[in-house]
C-alpha cells in the first residue's frame, strides 16, 4: 500500500487537517502527517482544526501529536506532500540523497496557514479540494 505523508511547519493545523480529511475520503493509502520544525513537538492538533473536524464530521484521533519529519520518514513514505512552497523548500533541504523526487507541493497554490490567517474554513476548503485531486491523480 502506498504511504503518504502531509507536511507543514508545525504539524498542528494544516497537515493533520489533510491527514484526517484524506483518511475520511479513502482507505487506499497509509496516511500520516509531520512537521518540518520541532516547534510544536508533542503538542495536540490545534483547537481550530479540531473544530473543523467536528463541524464537517471528519473523524480524528486525539492521540495525534506534532512530530518532526525524520530521515527515516523520507525513506519510508512514497509521497511527501508539503502544504506550502516554504514547506517544500525546507523538505528539499532536509531530504537524504535519493529521496528528493518524493517531495511535491500539495496543491497548485500554497494552502494558507490558519496559524497566521485565523481562517480554518478557508484552509479546510483548500485541503478538501487538494485531497480529492490527489485521489483522482493517484487513481490514474
Ligand atoms: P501549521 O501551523 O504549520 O499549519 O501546523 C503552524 C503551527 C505553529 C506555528 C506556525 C504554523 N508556530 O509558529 O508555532
Amino acid at each position: 500500500m502506498k504511504k503518504i505523508v502531509f507536511v507543514c511547519l508545525g504539524n498542528i493545523c494544516r497537515s493533520p487537517m489533510a491527514e484526517f480529511v484524506m483518511k475520511d475520503l479513502t482507505d487506499q493509502y497509509e496516511i500520516e502527517s509531520r512537521a518540518t520544525s520541532s516547534w510544536e513537538h508533542g503538542n495536540p492538533i490545534h483547537k481550530g482544526t479540531q473544530k473543523i473536524f467536528r463541524t464537517h464530521g471528519v473523524p480524528y484521533d486525539l492521540r495525534k501529536t506534532s512530530l518532526q519529519i525524520s530521515d527515516q520518514d523520507f525513506h519510508t513514505f512514497d509521497l511527501i506532500l508539503g502544504m506550502d512552497e516554504s514547506n517544500v523548500a525546507d523538505l528539499k533541504q532536509m531530504a537524504p540523497a535519493g529521496t528528493e523526487h518524493k517531495i511535491h507541493l500539495f496543491a497548485g497554490e500554497s494552502v494558507p496557514d490558519p496559524w497566521y490567517t485565523g481562517d480554518f474554513e478557508e484552509t479546510y476548503r483548500r485541503v478538501l479540494a487538494g485531497c480529492q485531486e490527489w485521489i483522482n491523480r493517484l487513481a490514474e
